[in-house]
């Protein structure tokens, strides 16, 4: 197969598009034909620092197409059906292997490219929001990085559960824009605007009661900060690439928490499975929308993560073999 490769860590320069090895299928895994890869933003991070668990490795966690082999220990898949991987690496290739676990079946007439965008955002928003943030409706929440990933899910999933208002960041009046038709009721450009002094006004003090965030390093304490009366930050990433280092004394005194979420620790249970069904079939209906904004060919890895990395993108960027 073909497959966008490297052999080191570092820029998107390091990727080589070159033949490697077809991946294999294990008794209780499928190998799809892989149709749309979802770039995730662990992708680059895992290009840029992440373990080399294969020589030359391929990174990735998301991708969707059609199932070309089961393992003889798989039931409920068949070849032919199209469905949406994850997996620990492997997905930026024309083939790529996971455990049947963490296969999702695609309904009928649903846009492979759609779903190919779902599971890891989608299900990781609805964790930080609700598993571990515990919102409840006519709380205000706050979403680090609103044009992310999981900030476009967050967003969505905080409106729809009703909540009071949905605020998000952003480096740029552009990059809020297009959040506004999701759900945001107010966005704050991080970059001309003190984020805790926004969340302040915006809330007539009362602050926020749910904050995802995405980026880590000083946004976390910044998230902190912003928390009303016995808020939830849900950690759940370092986009941001910073020690996240945070003064835990600044949570005491009004009763607020912090929790670490990890969506791959939980994702084969039952719950997680129900949950990322449910949200595929969520975007089927058009009651959550994804946001594709650019497409490019497998051999431009190199090229759509660059392109990532220069954070004009919202939502998601795709890669097609
Ligand atoms: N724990 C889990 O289970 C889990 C699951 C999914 C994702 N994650 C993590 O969550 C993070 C976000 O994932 P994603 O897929 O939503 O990412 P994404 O779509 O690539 O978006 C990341 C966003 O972070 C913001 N950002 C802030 N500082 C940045 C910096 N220094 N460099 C680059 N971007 C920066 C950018 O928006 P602005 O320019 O607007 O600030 C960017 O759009 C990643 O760290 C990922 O590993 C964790």
């Amino acid at each position: 197969m073909k497959a966008a490769v490297y052999y080191e860590n570092g820029g998107p320069e390091v990727f080589r598009y070159e033949d490697a090895p077809d991946p294999e299928c294990h008794p209780k895994g499928i190998v799809i034909r892989v149709e749309a890869v979802s770039i995730e933003g662990g992708d680059v991070l895992n290009r840029f620092g992440g373990q080399l668990v294969t020589r030359p490795h391929v990174v990735g966690y998301q991708a969707a197409g059609e199932v070309v082999e089961v393992g003889a220990e798989v039931t409920g898949l068949r070849v032919g059906q199209k469905v949406v991987t994850v997996g620990s690496h492997g997905s930026h290739a024309e083939l790529r292997a996971v455990p049947a676990a963490t296969a999702w079946a695609i309904p009928d007439g649903m846009d492979v490219r759609q779903a190919a965008a779902v599971p890891v955002p989608f299900g990781t928003a609805d964790d930080c929001l609700f598993e571990f943030g515990r919102m409840k409706k006519g709380e205000v929440v706050l979403v680090q990085a609103g044009a992310s990933g999981v900030g476009v899910a967050a967003i969505q999933l905080a409106a729809r559960a009703g909540a009071a208002m949905v605020l998000a960041t952003a480096s740029s009046d552009e990059r809020l824009e297009p959040l506004k038709p999701l759900g945001l009721t107010h966005g704050i450009n991080y970059r001309t605007q003190d984020v805790v002094q926004e969340v302040a006004r915006l809330t007539d003090k009362h602050m926020a009661d749910v904050i995802v965030d995405s980026v880590g390093g000083p946004t976390l304490q910044t998230s902190i900060l912003s928390l009303a009366y016995r808020g939830r930050v849900s950690m759940v990433g370092n986009a941001g690439r910073e020690p996240q280092r945070v003064d835990v004394g600044t949570l005491m005194g009004g009763n607020r928490s912090l929790s670490g979420v990890f969506l791959g620790a939980e994702i084969m249970t039952p719950r997680v499975r129900d949950n990322i069904q449910r949200l595929i079939g969520d975007v089927h209906t058009g009651a959550l929308k994804v946001l594709i904004d650019r497409e490019f060919p497998l051999s431009e890895a190199a090229e759509a993560h660059r392109y990532i990395e220069s954070r004009q993108a919202v939502g998601r960027v795709l890669l097609i073999p």
